[in-house]
């Protein structure tokens, strides 16, 4: 997917924008504040529904403003249909969101029009803080490929909450016995899903190390660890060795774990297992990520991690996602800019980059266009 015309009226410090974006690289830069970040803000927002800053659609309206209206017109490549058209209009409380000038009832089939892979500064937290945050970014890349994990993960939040109601409110144990065989289904196609799409990423981020080696110089190394198996320490690879199908050897895994932590999670009163309780960890070369890598090393290594994820979303879906990274090249030195700019430029995909620091001699070419922004105001350079 490409965006080829972007519409905005009073998004952020944007009181009117009309934006043509090139088909490849487009490198957006001008001053601290300028409204560099906002406008990836509004690509994502578009097509997310969210901001990847956590900001609520009231904070996103210009000031001194009651409504907002974002447009975006969308071509598909390769023959497969026409294009789409995203609108979304908030007006005070009420919002619209239309795919093609039509209301869209079904926020998911909305969300599925187009897709965007995202950097932003805060994406480093990724790598340094807690399991959640990484849960969270490696569901969202999965369920952009398989829209089938995201309903998946729906219905085992709802039954988490259910089974905690019961275990709260000391439910017999025959009862919970009936809860947790559709629980366990549930947890195991979770954990499979993650076990096979993590086994996707591999494979493009061995192809990254090729094409980007100059510039990570280590080996990234993922492991899907079993925390919601209650077993710190253990991958869930190893604990489904042996087993044919991911899928039952997870479900095996977490059977034997529900009968381990039984009784202290009657005692507690909240589930001890399941794999919102799992982690990732991730190695740069022989050290863990999260406590030894370099401001830099970060940013590279969560650059490979949304490129790998960019890979394994054309493998499945035979298409390209719109990419945002914003502020990226900040902290990485001037020889890892390049390689990074040249790996991104020679992607394919439409990127939209943005950095304080004017073009350097590597950008130019037919699909690359270079945008200076100042006070909400935009300018081809
Ligand atoms: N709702 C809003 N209405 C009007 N202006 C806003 C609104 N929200 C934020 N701004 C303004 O937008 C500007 C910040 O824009 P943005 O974050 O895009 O800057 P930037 O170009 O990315 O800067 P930096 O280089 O520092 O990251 C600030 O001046 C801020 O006051
Ligand atoms: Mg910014």
């Amino acid at each position: 997917m490409r965006l080829i015309r972007l519409t905005l009226r009073h998004f952020r410090n944007y009181s009117s924008l009309a934006f043509e974006p090139a088909p490849g690289l487009n490198y957006l830069f001008g001053p601290n504040g300028a409204g560099k970040t906002n406008l990836l803000e509004a690509i994502h927002f578009l097509t997310r529904l969210r901001s990847f800053r956590r900001a609520s659609r009231r904070v996103m309206i210009g000031e001194g403003q009651r409504g907002m209206y974002l447009r975006g017109e969308f071509h598909r490549e390769g023959g497969a249909g026409r294009g789409v058209t995203l609108e979304a209009a908030v007006q005070d409380h009420e919002r619209r969101y239309q795919v093609n000038g039509k209301e869209e009832e079904d926020l998911l089939s909305y969300l599925d029009q187009v897709h965007t892979a995202v950097f932003f500064p805060e994406s480093l937290q990724i790598v340094k803080e807690g399991p959640g945050l990484r849960r969270a970014f490696f569901d969202r890349a999965l369920a952009a490929e398989n829209p089938a994990h995201l309903a998946g993960a729906r219905e085992y939040n709802r039954l988490l909450a259910e089974r905690n109601r019961l275990l709260k409110g000391g439910a017999d144990s025959d009862i919970l016995a009936v809860w947790d065989r559709r629980f366990l289904k549930s947890a195991a196609r979770i954990v499979a899903r993650r076990q096979r799409y993590l086994g996707s990423l591999r494979g493009h981020l061995a192809l990254l190390e090729r094409s980007l080696a100059s510039a990570l110089g280590q080996r990234i190394e993922i492991e899907y660890m079993a925390e919601g198996a209650g077993l710190p320490g253990e991958t869930w690879e190893r604990l489904a060795a042996g087993e044919e199908d991911p899928e039952a050897g997870a479900e095996a895994a977490l059977q034997r774990s529900a009968e381990r932590l039984a009784a202290e999670e009657r005692r507690r009163g909240v589930t001890q297992w399941g794999p919102h309780l799992d982690d990732f960890r991730i190695r740069l070369g022989a050290r863990r990520a999260r406590g030894a890598a370099s401001q830099g090393e970060q940013r590279l290594l969560m650059l490979a991690l949304i490129i790998a994820a960019v890979g394994s979303f054309r493998g499945a879906r035979g298409e390209e996602p719109i990419i945002l990274l914003d502020d990226l090249s900040s902290e990485l030195d001037e020889r890892r800019r390049g390689d990074v700019l040249g790996h991104v430029a020679a992607m394919g995909a439409q990127v939209f980059i943005t950095s304080t620091e004017g073009p350097g001699p590597l950008m130019g070419g037919a699909d690359a266009g270079c945008f200076y922004i100042e006070d909400g105001v935009l300018g081809a350079r």
